[in-house]
């Protein structure tokens, strides 16, 4: 547990996103005033100081923040902190998962995933995590750059995107939250040009409900201000309330790789229950239909990502990386 400290409740500036102590009441570069933020503390850890708020999402918000420790300036590495409010995981068995799970990503290293540094819990049960701040764009700015990515290119995301997954699915860890802005394509030190997709924003959170999905504030407005449904590329099984394994990870990775060279999303619906009646019955549209240039091995790889029944999906991600790296050389 950490203590609050001196400089107290984060505040934020609404236009500009810039965090402040509490101390300070307007926005020094926007002259607006500020917003408290939940119980958050400005300095967490005694460590984190926090500088921007990334997003508000479901669960609670990601900042970047940078670490203190001793060192001055330029020397303070960049961190990302998501404070997960304590309703989040008020139930015992999404709390012990939290920190359980927390636990292993921390033990674990790999190119493809943001490193996890450490986790807590703040004076009001709420928790935090602490990941290494990747540096790039999302993929899915990348996707609406380029509307549909090149083949090759596609193939290479989701190769690097299963990489990770693979390795963090064989250490216990399942995603439960893969869509396109939770992939950064990071610079490469080594060469200027190439990207390493970087998987973040693993929940371990969500657990089986035992009941429907009910879009949380994820669900973003869209179009002419109707509401909507933003899907989060969640799999039949998540949105029943079930359990999601490790194939669920490869649903949600079936219906980014589905946009990536379609550019348009293989279940669709107004409202939750249309989404939901898709997801749940209907098979997407052919892949090769919106873009020709895809051969039909690649397609029937894609299709098979997004077979309903866990059963019939690809069992690992190894196993669907492998295949479609075959299926674009073949066809
Ligand atoms: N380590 C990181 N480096 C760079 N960007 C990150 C990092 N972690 C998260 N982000 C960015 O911050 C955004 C918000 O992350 P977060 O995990 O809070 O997402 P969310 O899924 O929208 O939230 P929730 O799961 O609470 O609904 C992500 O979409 C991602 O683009
Ligand atoms: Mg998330």
């Amino acid at each position: 547990m950490t203590a609050y400290d001196p400089e107290g409740i984060v505040r934020e500036c609404v236009s500009c996103r810039r965090c402040y102590p509490s101390s300070v009441q307007f926005c020094r570069d926007c002259m607006i005033e500020l917003v408290s933020i939940e119980m958050i503390p400005y300095l967490i850890d005694s460590r984190y100081q926090l500088q921007r708020v990334i997003a508000h999402g479901s669960t609670g918000v990601a900042f970047i923040a940078v670490e203190m420790n001793g060192k001055t300036g330029n020397d303070r590495p960049e961190r990302v902190i998501k404070v997960v409010r304590a309703s989040a995981i008020a139930d015992p068995r999404a709390n012990d998962r939290f920190h359980r799970e927390a636990e292993i990503a921390i033990a674990f290293r790999h190119p493809n995933v943001a490193p996890i540094l450490g986790s807590g819990t703040l004076p009001d049960a709420s928790a935090f995590l602490v990941s290494e701040y990747i540096r790039g764009a999302t993929l899915r700015h990348e996707m609406r750059r380029q509307k549909r990515l090149p083949i090759n290119e596609a193939i290479r995301v989701i190769g690097g995107i299963c990489d990770g997954l693979d390795t963090a699915h064989k250490a216990g860890l399942v995603h439960r939250d893969l869509k396109p802005e939770s992939v950064i394509l990071a610079h490469s030190p080594l060469d200027g040009e190439a990207t390493i997709p970087t998987i973040v924003g693993f929940s371990f959170t969500r657990i089986a409900a035992g009941k429907p999905f009910v879009p949380g504030t994820t669900a973003k407005l869209q179009g002419q201000g109707q509401l909507p449904l933003r899907p989060d590329y969640i799999s039949p099984e998540q949105f029943r309330g079930e359990e999601a394994d490790l194939r669920s990870d490869i649903f949600s990775l079936g219906i980014i790789a589905y946009e990536m060279l379609t550019s348009t999303l293989p279940f669709s619906g107004k409202r939750v229950g249309d989404y939901g009646l898709s997801l749940l019955t209907q098979r997407p549209d052919s892949i090769r239909r919106a873009n020709s240039a895809v051969n039909p091995l690649i397609e029937a790889e894609i299709m098979r990502a997004l077979e309903k029944d866990p059963a019939n999906r690809q069992q690992r991600a190894r196993e669907l990386k492998r295949n479609l790296i075959a299926a674009a050389q073949i066809g």
